[in-house]
C-alpha cells in the first residue's frame, strides 16, 4: 500500500506568507486544504501552483471562509468531515492589524483582530487537535511575529494578539509534548505582503534596508523547514531573534519607546509613499 497523503490545512492562503508556504508544501507533495476569505483569489491557487510549482498529484482543496464569524472554524471542520479528508498539519496563518491610538480606532477592525488572531487561530486548533492525538501524530504552525515579544503603542491589540500565539502555542505543545505532535510559532519580523498597506505601515522595500525586512518566500521556507524539525519557537531574519532577546533583557519601559519610534517611522513612510 502506499503512504498515506498528509494532509495540511493553511489558513489566509491566497496571499502573502500563506500562499507561499502552499506553494512549498504543494511542491513536496502534501494535500492541501486553502482557507482564505478571498474568494476569487483562492478559487485561483489551485491553478497556480500548478503552473507555478508544476502539475502535482495531490489534493488541493479550497475553501472560502471568513474566519471571523462565530461558526467558520466549526463549518470548516464539518465539510472536511463529510468529505472524509483528515488533516494532519494545521497552519494558523491568517492574521490581521490595524494601527492607531486606541481610543480613536474603529472597534470593529480591533474585534475582527481578536477574533481572527485568536479565536479562529484556537478554535481551529481545539478542532482539529483530538484526530491528530488519536491518531499519534499532527503538526500545528501558529503565525504569531516579532509583535509577540512586547507590547506596541499605536498597535496595541495586534501586539497583544501575537502575544497570545506565542503563550497559547508554548503551553499546548507542553500539554502534547508526549503525542508525537509538534507545535511550531512562526514569528516573522517585517515582510513584504499585501499585510502592510492594510495595517497602514510604510512599503519595507522602499526604505532600502534589505536587513529589515524579509520576502514572504523567505519566511515560508524558514517557517516550513522549522515546521518539519518541529522546533517550538521560529524567528526568521539575521537580526529579528536578537531583537527578540533584547525584548527579554532590557527594562519593559525602554522596549516600549523603543518600539513606539519604530511604529512612528513606518506611519511616516506610509504616508511618504503616497498613502
Ligand atoms: N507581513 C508582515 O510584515 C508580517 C509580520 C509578522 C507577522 N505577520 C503575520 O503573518 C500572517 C500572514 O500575514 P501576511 O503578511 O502574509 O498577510 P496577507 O498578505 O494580508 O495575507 C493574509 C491572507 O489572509 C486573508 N484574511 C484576512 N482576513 C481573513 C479572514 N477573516 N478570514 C480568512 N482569511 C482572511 C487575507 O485576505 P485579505 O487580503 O482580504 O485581507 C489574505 O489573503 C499574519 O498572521 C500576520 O499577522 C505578518
Amino acid at each position: 500500500m502506499g503512504k498515506k497523503m498528509e494532509v495540511a490545512l493553511i489558513t489566509g492562503a491566497a496571499g502573502g506568507i500563506g500562499y507561499e508556504l502552499a506553494k512549498i508544501m504543494y511542491r513536496e507533495g502534501f494535500g492541501l486544504v486553502l482557507v482564505d476569505i478571498r474568494a476569487e483569489a483562492i478559487a485561483e491557487t489551485p491553478k497556480l501552483l500548478a503552473e507555478q510549482v508544476g502539475k502535482r498529484d495531490t489534493l488541493v482543496y479550497t475553501i472560502v471562509k471568513d474566519l471571523t464569524t462565530d461558526s467558520a472554524a466549526e463549518e470548516i471542520y464539518e465539510e472536511l468531515s463529510t468529505k472524509n479528508i483528515t488533516v494532519d498539519i494545521l497552519i494558523n496563518n491568517a492574521g490581521l492589524g490595524d494601527f492607531g491610538d486606541f481610543v480613536n480606532t474603529n472597534w470593529k477592525k480591533q474585534s475582527t483582530i481578536i477574533k481572527l488572531n485568536m479565536l479562529a487561530l484556537s478554535h481551529l486548533t481545539r478542532l482539529f487537535l483530538p484526530t491528530m492525538v488519536a491518531q499519534e501524530y499532527g503538526r500545528i504552525m501558529n503565525v504569531a511575529s516579532m509583535a509577540a515579544f512586547q507590547p506596541s503603542p499605536l498597535m496595541s491589540v495586534y501586539f497583544a494578539s501575537k502575544a497570545f500565539v506565542l503563550s497559547f502555542s508554548q503551553a499546548i505543545a507542553d500539554e502534547i509534548k508526549d503525542k508525537n505532535i509538534t507545535v511550531t510559532v512562526l514569528c516573522p519580523g517585517t515582510t513584504v505582503t499585501g499585510f502592510q498597506a492594510a495595517v497602514g505601515a510604510g512599503n519595507p522595500e522602499l526604505a532600502g534596508k534589505r536587513w529589515a525586512y524579509s520576502t514572504a518566500e523567505e519566511v515560508a521556507v524558514y517557517g516550513y523547514k522549522a515546521m518539519m524539525r518541529g522546533k517550538l519557537i521560529a524567528i526568521p531574519g539575521v537580526v529579528n531573534p536578537w531583537l527578540a532577546w533584547l525584548s527579554k533583557i532590557l527594562p519593559r519601559s525602554w522596549v516600549i519607546r523603543m518600539v513606539r519610534r519604530g511604529q512612528e517611522r513606518n506611519r511616516r513612510n506610509f504616508i511618504k509613499s503616497g498613502n
